[in-house]
């Protein structure tokens, strides 16, 4: 018959360190509401046609946003941070906003942009704004993909962009902590897909709409574009002019492929505009293969912000819009799918012999396409690199008999109106547990303390949420903790032993790190003779002399049981 001691529970606490989770960078920094992605509030000019006008000037039809994918605050805000969001790349170094910066129009000032490796992409990149209002709503260059949010996941998966995999994508964005009370915003629940990042991307892709330029605040007070605009210069007006005329009437039929108050191509979408007499870039030639009209034919994006967008065309090879205009001016070269636009009556490429004044008038009006809201708009906005109104110091957390304490420390307040502390058991959904007033201005070492004394079985994760007197919150790094009711029950027997004492445990010692003293009735340390045997778990006390013994047990050093036993 075995005796045995079934020690009581016990309570054994770990706290992880930081490299169990992936490792914390910036988080971003919104607002407790979202910004208003979904309200476009568009200039009237833009949703009436102009009267008279040979050619449609309102974006009425233009919309390529799919039934299935209108454009939410909440979904906008989570493409926002996915935008912004390094992390999305193989070696953490590349977003979308690395090649699409709002500064240049969401376009790159390289030439070619650098991907993550250093490698460089086949074409010059891109503008984002109005991409809404391409009506074919296919997208690059040579129009290859077939829908946005068809094109936004490409970036993710090319070897030179981003180089992952949509399951790895998947995988680093579920593991951020800031992504699942956005995805739950955006769509109701922490799910992460590919096709829900893309739908968010997409939807903060069309949300880039620029109608804020000088050239919006002058036909705001025109019946027609064609008009003169009171709030331009002789020059601007001038170059309006032949951006709009025909070119029997002296202009550049620029309007023509450069349309609308979108300013942006229309169908029949991709044109030639004559930059090489033989292909060197097939273009929408290889998306649309059995059409031969295609070949080195481009999109259009929008001409909005042009001049923050150098270089220009697909492969970036004019620096400046002197030599864009320049191009068109003299420069254009016969090739069989030349756009007819650029074609005289006998099927020759035009020359539009511009004078000097007229090539800069033509430059000056196209910088009054510029619309500083696009770089200046906070919800377009990088929301990584916010600066933080509190600077944290110290976030931990530690054992104490009652709970799990956590302690934090701020060197700087600004307009810190509270903390909340967020509890969650997979570091996905999170619960406030308590509030914590902030210092409010403050400039010295400040301390907090809060104490769960409700724990949960195994890991939990912390964080601290802290709201301004404006309600902007950000968020701390995530830290965890491990609150384990440890059901080691082990009994030894038999008891009284004479030679060997069994010690049952439900798992291997050696796993556990678990450690055993045993002290004479004095306390003293019996060492010397006595051998434990981690395999058979049991300790051979044939050589101490009978009596009664302590038998302490250590968890990684931790004194965290004692028994008595008998030796006889
Ligand atoms: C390494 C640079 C780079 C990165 C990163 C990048 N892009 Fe691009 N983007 C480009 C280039 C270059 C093009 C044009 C390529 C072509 O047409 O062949 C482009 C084209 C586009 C277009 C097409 C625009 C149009 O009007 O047809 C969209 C939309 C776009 N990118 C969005 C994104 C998004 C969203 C991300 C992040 C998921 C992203 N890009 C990441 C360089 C980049
Ligand atoms: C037949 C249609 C057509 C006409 C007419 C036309 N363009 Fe273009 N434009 C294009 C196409 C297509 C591209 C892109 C070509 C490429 O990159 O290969 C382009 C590109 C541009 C770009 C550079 C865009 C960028 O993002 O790099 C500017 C600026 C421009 N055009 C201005 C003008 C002006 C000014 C006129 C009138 C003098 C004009 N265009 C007339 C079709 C046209």
């Amino acid at each position: 018959m075995r005796s045995s001691i079934v020690i009581s529970l016990f309570f054994l606490f770990i706290v992880l360190s930081g490299m169990m989770l992936p490792p914390l960078m910036n988080t971003p920094v919104l607002p407790s509401t979202p910004y208003d992605y979904s309200s476009l509030n568009l200039p009237a000019h833009f949703t009436g046609n102009a009267p008279n006008s040979p050619l449609p000037t309102s974006v009425n039809g233009l919309d390529n946003t799919p039934s299935d994918n209108p454009i939410s605050d909440h979904g906008a805000t989570l493409g926002r941070v996915l935008f912004y969001d390094k992390m999305l790349s193989t070696n953490g170094s590349i977003s979308c906003a690395s090649c699409h910066q709002a500064a240049n129009g969401f376009s790159d000032p390289a030439t070619l942009s650098i991907g993550f490796d250093g490698g460089t992409t086949g074409r010059h990149s891109m503008t984002l704004i109005n991409a809404r209002w391409y009506q074919r709503g296919r997208f690059f260059w040579d129009e290859r993909a077939t829908t946005l949010e068809e094109q936004v996941l490409m970036p993710f998966q090319d070897p030179v962009e981003m180089g992952l995999t949509l399951a790895q994508l998947e995988n680093i964005v579920s593991n951020q902590s800031y992504y699942s009370d956005l995805f739950i915003s955006a769509f109701g629940d922490s799910n992460v897909t590919s096709e829900r990042i893309a739908k968010a991307l997409a939807q903060f892709v069309r949300s880039i709409v620029s109608f804020n330029s000088e050239y919006d605040l002058g036909r705001s007070q025109v019946a027609n574009p064609g008009q003169n605009f009171p709030n331009f210069t002789t020059e601007e007006n001038l170059g309006k002019q032949l951006f709009f005329q025909t070119i029997p009437n002296g202009g550049g039929a620029c309007f023509g492929c450069h349309t609308t108050e979108a300013f942006v191509s229309a169908n029949p979408g991709p044109q030639n505009n004559g930059l090489d007499a033989t292909t060197t870039d097939p273009g929408a030639g290889t998306t649309f293969q059995n059409n031969p009209i295609f070949d080195g034919r481009f999109k259009t994006s929008t001409l909005r912000n042009i001049e923050l967008t150098a270089p220009y065309m697909h492969d970036g090879r004019f620096a400046t819009l002197e030599e864009v205009i320049e191009h068109y001016n003299s420069g254009i070269q016969a090739h069989p799918t030349l756009s007819p636009a650029l074609t005289d009556a006998n099927g020759d490429p035009v020359q539009l012999n511009f004078t000097n004044d007229e090539k800069a008038a033509l430059v000056a009006f196209l910088k009054t396409l510029t619309d500083p809201s696009i770089a200046n708009e906070e919800k377009w906005s990088d929301p990584f690199s916010v600066v933080l109104p509190v600077e944290l110091v110290d976030f931990i957390s530690s054992k104490e008999d009652d709970g799990i304490l956590l302690q934090w420390i701020t060197s700087i307040e600004i307009n810190n109106e509270a903390f909340f502390v967020e509890k969650s058991n997979d570091s996905r959904s999170w619960q406030e547990i308590a509030e914590i007033l902030g210092a409010g201005n403050i400039s010295m070492e400040t301390e907090y303390s809060f104490l769960d004394n409700d724990p949960i079985e195994g890991i939990q994760y912390y964080r601290l949420s802290q709201v301004d007197y404006n309600g902007s919150i950000s968020y701390s790094k995530v830290i965890s903790a491990v609150w384990e009711r440890s059901n080691i029950s082990f009994s030894i027997y038999p008891n009284p032993a004479s030679e060997l004492l069994v010690v049952e445990t439900y798992e291997p010692w050696t796993d556990r790190e678990l450690q055993f003293k045993i002290l004479n009735i004095e306390g003293r340390t019996i060492e010397a003779d006595i051998d434990i045997n981690q395999q058979s778990q049991t300790i051979d006390i044939a050589t101490i002399r009978p009596g009664i013994y302590i038998l302490q047990l250590y968890d990684q050093k931790e004194l965290i049981h004692t028994i008595k036993f008998n030796k006889l």
